[in-house]
């Protein structure tokens, strides 16, 4: 059976998470499935992108690092390994391409050497991956690839499940712009070690919103929830994270019936998310994100996992 790691999205709290705040997010549908065989040699093959690599912890090539990384927590004297995954989330666009693929491997490979995990302890195993990509992953990438729903993830505590009323109906848009995690999660740190007091209190503010964002989707409240989504990202564009590109797409999808809009991920580029009332408004709202977006489509998230 092929295994399987989730993209997701940040309904709240991004880039705060990396410095002990709480963030809520949602694990999506999309993500990548992959299976392991015996091999003559460690590899990883990724399509749709064509890439071929022999794990390798020297290599250039971060993926082969990454393979290697992850490899080393099985038993030695082990048979070598190929793992093949098909991807089907845009990658360096704020969904969690890089955890989905992490935890899609890991999860291959413990079926192949008969490894037993819970999904938690799949996702914190990931996180090894994730620092290959990453200089200072907060966790919720790997954990939510691993885990997936609607939940709270703090760093070093256990995962805090959130019970939606109701499934959201979301829009997600991709910009096109490519951005780096890396470099964004830099940038804030850089803002905060020069403002410490300003960025604590922009932090501060979206764990607020993280605690009444649970409030509003417990409750169903949609139109609540995405006022709090519109002042998240109003803080996420005070830490210059935003762009012209993603600010037209919230826009457009706020014009277009949206309860609310945020980049989500870590900004500079890549994704917004748009709360919609119910699934015809969200059509109507992907087409209107879709003129100004590179792409756009349609997540249900908090039914049944993801
Ligand atoms: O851009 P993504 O999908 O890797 O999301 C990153 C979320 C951050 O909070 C910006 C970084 C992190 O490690 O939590």
């Amino acid at each position: 059976m092929p295994s399987f790691g989730g993209g997701k999205v940040i309904l709240f709290g991004e880039h705060g998470v990396v410095h002990g705040h709480p963030a809520l997010a949602a694990g999506l549908s999309r993500g990548v499935v992959a299976e392991a065989a015996l091999a003559d040699r460690d590899e990883l093959l990724a399509s749709p992108w064509g890439v071929e690599v022999a794990a390798d912890a020297a290599s250039e090539e971060p993926l082969a690092r990454a393979m290697a990384a992850v490899l080393t927590g099985y038993p030695q004297g082990r048979a070598p390994a190929r793992v093949r995954a098909e991807v089907s989330l845009p990658g360096g666009a704020g969904l969690g391409c890089s955890a989905a693929l992490g935890v899609a491997v890991v999860a291959a490979l413990d079926e192949l050497y008969g490894v037993e995990r819970t999904p938690e302890e799949r996702g914190a195993y990931s996180l090894a991956w994730e620092h290959v990509f990453h200089g200072n992953p907060s966790g919720v990438d790997n954990t939510m690839a691993a885990v997936g729903g609607v939940a709270i993830y703090r760093r070093g505590e256990p995962l805090e499940a959130v019970r939606p009323r109701r499934p959201l109906v979301l829009v997600v848009g991709n910009s096109g712009e490519s951005s780096s995690t890396k470099t964004m999660v830099e940038d804030v740190a850089r803002q905060l070690a020069g403002e410490p007091e300003r960025v604590e209190k922009v932090f501060s503010g979206m764990a607020s919103l993280v605690q009444n964002g649970r409030l509003a989707i417990e409750a169903g409240d949609l139109s609540s929830l995405g006022q709090l989504m519109d002042l998240n990202q109003a803080l996420l564009s005070s830490l210059l994270l935003s762009t012209t590109k993603l600010e037209a797409m919230c826009r457009a999808a706020r014009e277009a019936g949206a309860l609310g809009a945020k980049l989500t991920g870590a900004g500079g580029g890549g994704c917004t998310i748009a709360l919609a009332e119910d699934e015809a408004k969200a059509g109507v709202i992907r087409d209107a994100v879709a003129v100004v977006a590179h792409e756009a489509f349609i997540a249900t998230v908090g039914g049944d996992r993801p």
